[in-house]
C-alpha cells in the first residue's frame, strides 16, 4: 500500500511565515483583505465538506451531478490511458466519479494531487489508496504556483488537469489566467485540462448559497478569524464580526465580508500588530467569480488552450469545460 502512495510536503516554517506575512499584509491594508487559501485548515476543511451538504450550496453536488452523467465520456475523450492531476481535489468525493470511470477504461491509474490544506490531502490521498488497489497517488501538500511548472511534477504519460468545484472562481481573472498558464507549462500536447465553474445566475440564488441560513457559511468565514488566534496569537472575538455576501454582477462576482460590529481594536501577537476596526468596516474574504461558458474559453485561450466541449446540468446552473493544450 505505501508504495502506492507518495506525499511530498512544503516545508511547515514556511507555510506559517507565509500565512503571518499575508495576514500582515491583508489587515495592513487600506481595504482590509485576507486570502482565501487560508480557509482550509482543518476546522474549515470540515466546514467546507458540510457547506457542500447544505440545500442552499448547489455548486458540489450539481457538479457532481454533471460527472455521474457524462463522466465515462469525459475520461475517454482524449484517448486512453491517461493519469490525472488535480489541483485542491479537497475530500475527492467527485473526483472518485471519475477515477472509477478511468479504472473502468483503462485499468490502472496514477492521481497527482495538489492541494494547500495538507491535512485534508493526507487523509484523502490514503482513503483513495484502500480504495482503489489499482491506483497510484502522488500528494502535494503545497500552494499550486509552488509546484506547478516545476520539475518536482512529473507526468508520464498523457495527463487530464482537473480544475474542479469551481475554484478557479477564487482567483482574480488576470491570476486565474497566471495559474492556468504554470499549469499549461506541466502539460504538452495531447494533454486536456478539465475546469469546473460555477456559471452566472440570479442574484438570489447567488446570495443564498454563499450566505445559508444554517449559519454554516458565516462559520466557514469566521474561523478564518479563529484560525489567526490559534496561529498567530490574534485576539479577534468572533462575536465582533458578521457574514455578508455580495453578488456584483458587473463583475460576475460573489464578495464574502467580515464586517466589525462595532469599533475595536485587535491584537496579533506573533505578528507585533494592532488592527483597527471601525463600526462597519469589513474585511474582504472571498472572490468567487461565476463564468458564462464565453467567460471560460476567453480564460483558457489567454492560457493556451482550446476550449473543445462543455458538459452542463439540466439546469444550466454549472459547467465542465474540457480545454486542450495547444
Ligand atoms: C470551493 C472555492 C469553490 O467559492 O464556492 C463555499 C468556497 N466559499 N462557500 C466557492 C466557498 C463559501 C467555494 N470554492
Amino acid at each position: 500500500m505505501a508504495e502506492r502512495l507518495r506525499l511530498v510536503w512544503a516545508s511547515h516554517p514556511t507555510q506559517a511565515a507565509a500565512f503571518g506575512e499575508d495576514v500582515r499584509a491583508g489587515l495592513g491594508a487600506p481595504r482590509k483583505t485576507l486570502p482565501s487559501k487560508y480557509f482550509y485548515d482543518a476546522i474549515g476543511s470540515a466546514l467546507f465538506e458540510t457547506i457542500t451538504l447544505l440545500p442552499e450550496y448547489y455548486p458540489t453536488r450539481t457538479e457532481a451531478e454533471i460527472l455521474r452523467e457524462y463522466g465515462g465520456e469525459i475520461v475517454r475523450s482524449l484517448g486512453n490511458p491517461i493519469e490525472f492531476l488535480e489541483l485542491g481535489g479537497g475530500s475527492a468525493a467527485k473526483t472518485r466519479l471519475l477515477i472509477d470511470e478511468a479504472l473502468r477504461a483503462q485499468g490502472d491509474l496514477h492521481y497527482a494531487a495538489i492541494d494547500v490544506s495538507a491535512e485534508a490531502l493526507r487523509l484523502s490521498a490514503r482513503a483513495l489508496v484502500q480504495t482503489y488497489p489499482r491506483l497510484r497517488v502522488t500528494a502535494y501538500a503545497a500552494d499550486y504556483f509552488a509546484v506547478l511548472g516545476t520539475p518536482d511534477i512529473r507526468l508520464e504519460g498523457r495527463a487530464l488537469a482537473l480544475f474542479m468545484g469551481s475554484n478557479i472562481g477564487n482567483y482574480e481573472p488576470p491570476e486565474a489566467v497566471r495559474l492556468l498558464r504554470s499549469l499549461h507549462a506541466s502539460l504538452r500536447g495531447g494533454d486536456g485540462l478539465l475546469v469546473g465553474a460555477d456559471l452566472k445566475k440570479d442574484r438570489e440564488t447567488l446570495e443564498r448559497a454563499y450566505d445559508d441560513p444554517t449559519g454554516v457559511t458565516a462559520a466557514f468565514d469566521k474561523n478564518l478569524l479563529a484560525r489567526i488566534n490559534r496561529e498567530l496569537g490574534g485576539t479577534f472575538d468572533l462575536r465582533d464580526f458578521k457574514h455578508v455576501a455580495v453578488y456584483d454582477e458587473a463583475r460576475g462576482c460573489v464578495d464574502s465580508f467580515l464586517e466589525a460590529l462595532r469599533a475595536h481594536d485587535v491584537l496579533i501577537a506573533d505578528l507585533a500588530l494592532c488592527a483597527r476596526f471601525l463600526r462597519g468596516e469589513r474585511i474582504h474574504t472571498e472572490s468567487s467569480y461565476k463564468f458564462t461558458i464565453g467567460d471560460i474559453e476567453r480564460i483558457g485561450a489567454e492560457a493556451g488552450f482550446r476550449l473543445a466541449r462543455t458538459w452542463t446540468d439540466a439546469g444550466k446552473r454549472f459547467g465542465v469545460s474540457l480545454l486542450l493544450w495547444e
